[in-house]
């Protein structure tokens, strides 16, 4: 039988013009710091933006955004509270500071679960943060959500690239959308990822210097929009 909540999640989304995957396959790349900065600079922007937080092990979007006390209204679905004029929704209303049980088939139930239920209604774009890896999470979603388009993001590190290699190919093979490749915490100016990225005629979207105090200013988004980082993000707005 197929499942019903599959045709929900299309009318949940029909009114929300981009969605974009912010993934990796790599962990600790920084893609959670790329999707709340760029989903923040686009709502100052004056888009209609929302930022979900699929990262069921360990959400972190919450603590970049220093977001607390807000909870999602039930209302024929579930609708995100207003976070930073960003529509927000996040794994973490509902597991807390406890890890998520999930397992499995599990992680794919909740992910259809939050997906059909949840009442994004008119967006200009939908940032999503992905947990690390190439499993099925982001399976699922390229399965669920024929429109989603992927930002990925790498570290100079050529072990980091070539799971991010990886995902390229997957989301070739697949007709998945690629934006582009953002390459994350640079120490230098080589060029070594870019010109892999090049060569694979996937778009180099920006470098961003690794920035050693963007951690004190992590849940504080003014001081985080100040940095040389949301510079960066800027700049892939620019190109998107
Ligand atoms: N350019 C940078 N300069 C300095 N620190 C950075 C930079 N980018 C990210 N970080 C820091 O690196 C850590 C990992 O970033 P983040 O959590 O965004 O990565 P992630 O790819 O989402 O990780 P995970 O795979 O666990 O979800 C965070 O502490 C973040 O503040
Ligand atoms: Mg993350």
């Amino acid at each position: 039988m197929v499942d019903p909540r599959i045709s929900i999640i299309d009318k949940r989304l029909k009114e929300v013009r981009n969605i974009i995957a912010v993934s990796s396959g790599k962990g600790g790349v920084g893609k959670s710091l790329v999707a709340s900065i760029l989903a923040l600079k686009l709502a100052k922007k004056g888009y209609k933006t929302g930022l979900f937080d699929l990262d069921f092990t360990s959400p972190s979007t919450h603590i970049i955004l220093g977001v607390e006390g807000v909870q999602p209204k039930e209302e024929r679905g579930i609708v995100p509270p207003l976070v930073h004029g960003l529509k927000y929704m996040s794994i973490v209303y509902y597991s807390g500071e406890y890890v998520s049980p999930l397992r499995g088939a599990d992680v794919s139930n909740a992910l259809i679960e939050l997906l059909s239920i949840t009442r994004w209604g008119k967006l200009d774009f939908l940032v999503i943060d992905m947990p690390p890896g190439i499993g099925d999470a982001t399976l699922d979603l390229i399965r669920l959500i024929k429109k989603i388009k992927f930002l990925i993001v790498t570290t100079p590190s050529q072990l980091a690239f070539e799971t991010v290699r990886k995902l390229i190919r997957l989301l070739r093979d697949l007709g998945v959308s690629i934006i582009g490749v953002v390459e994350n915490m640079k120490l230098n100016q080589s060029k070594l990822i870019q010109q892999q990225v090049e060569s694979m005629n996937v778009t180099f979207l920006v470098k961003i210097p690794f920035e050693a105090t963007i951690e004190e200013n992590i849940g504080n988004i003014n001081k985080l929009l100040e940095t040389v980082f949301a510079e960066e993000v800027e700049e892939i707005i620019s190109r998107i």
